[in-house]
């Protein structure tokens, strides 16, 4: 069946489903889609959030009025459905003067305008009652080096997120930030490339409690690295604040395939992580419906995402509760790992002082392909 259901905690971006497949090379192919009408489709299909950046919902320019009839039809879609806002974002990308960026532009007014521009995005993600605020670096990077002081970049950087994050106590809104690395596009470098470069930058915060991340699966592939052992670190540091879920084949441009239509594998033992780890956050789609669809095939697709997951939610699940896969685990000394090399009351003096047949050690192999096959027999359906 595969049916999603609101307590799945799917949600998709407005941007997702709305793209209207602009490209560098190619004009729209799809007709604008009206917010109310996405919160319809997405509930219809059972997704249980929305997202949005300021101005995918209030597009900019509109006046007062426009945007209170906006935001009226958007909430009459979202009390009709039941749909939630878990998150929201903000546009620092697309206005020409975003051109060297947002947050870190050389350009010192165009970085107070991007300041202002999010502390009003972040009123709108709290009135809507969003519990989280991506920000993605969007143009904040560089083509040349000579161009970029990076330090001063990251300084700059910290600068907007200690406003940012002042801001939110000050007004006592429940809500946390979460930095999305990648790696380029749009920018030939982009700050904070990966998941360890944002880690990294959130402990030099004034608040680094309030900000997590929110790895992308196509964003750490892009640049060649395992998301899923990512997304385990960011787990680890208690950083895994949102997740965006797609596909991606490989070290190229960010293709933002639906989930599960890229390397399968990985999906398969990301979902076994986050399904284990007590993640309860969104399951959130941030995918591009390809140009060669029409507006059924944007459905089609948004739908299978959800699909995917579900299919290898319950095949991680097999998996596990396999029991030649429990004997293979036992095997390849898994659980080991998580006993601590030293036992209680011991000290380094007893490790230092212990022999060890490094020879007899050394020739016993892990036997990993073993339980690797059996994954990949349940990923295949074969058991
Ligand atoms: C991308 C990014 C964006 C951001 C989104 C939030 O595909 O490069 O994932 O889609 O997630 O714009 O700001
Ligand atoms: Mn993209
Ligand atoms: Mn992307
Ligand atoms: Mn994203």
């Amino acid at each position: 069946s595969y049916r999603p259901e609101p307590e799945d905690k799917f949600s998709f971006g407005l941007w997702t489903v709305g793209w209207r497949g602009v490209n560098t090379f190619g004009d729209a192919v799809r007709p604008p889609l009206d917010p109310a009408e996405a919160v319809h489709r997405l509930a219809g299909l059972g997704a249980y959030g929305i997202t949005f950046h300021d101005d995918d919902l209030i597009p900019p320019g509109s006046s007062a009025a426009e945007r209170d009839a906006i935001l009226g039809r958007f909430r009459k879609a979202l009390d009709e459905t039941g749909l939630t806002v878990p998150m929201a974002t903000v546009n620092l990308f697309s206005h020409p003067v975003f051109r060297d960026g947002g947050f870190t532009s050389n350009s010192r007014a165009t970085r107070r305008y991007a300041i202002r521009k999010a502390v009003r995005a972040i009123d709108l993600a709290a009135e809507l009652g969003a519990r989280t605020f991506v920000c993605w670096g969007g143009q904040d990077g560089a083509e040349t080096e000579a161009g970029k002081d990076d330090r001063a970049a990251l300084e700059r950087l910290r600068e907007a997120f200690n406003l940012m994050c002042g801001y939110v106590r000050e007004q006592g809104y429940d809500l946390r930030f979460a930095v999305e690395p990648k790696p380029n596009e749009p920018r030939g470098d982009v700050l904070l490339p990966t998941v360890g470069h944002a880690l990294a930058f959130i402990g030099e915060l004034e608040h680094p409690e309030m900000v997590g991340v929110n790895p992308e699966v196509g964003h750490e592939q892009m640049a060649g690295l395992n998301f899923a052992h990512g997304v385990a670190q960011a787990l680890w540091h208690g950083k895994l604040f949102h997740i965006d879920l797609n596909g991606q084949r490989g070290v190229k441009y960010d293709q933002d395939l639906r989930f599960g239509a890229g390397d399968v594998k990985e999906a398969f033992f990301l979902v076994d992580l986050l399904e284990r780890s007590g993640y309860d956050g969104p399951r959130h789609f941030d995918f591009k419906p390809p140009r060669t669809e029409d507006v059924d095939g944007v459905w089609e697709s948004a739908a299978a995402c959800m699909r995917n997951y579900l299919i290898l939610k319950e095949k991680a699940a097999a998996f596990r509760a396999d029991p030649e896969v429990a004997d293979a685990l036992a095997a390849s000394r898994v659980a080991e790992l998580s006993e601590p090399t030293l036992g209680t009351g011991e000290s380094l003096a007893d490790l230092l002082a212990e022999d060890f047949d490094v020879d007899a050690a050394g020739e016993r192999g892990y036997h990993f392909e073993r339980l690797d096959q059996l994954a990949m027999d349940h990923l295949f359906g074969v058991r």
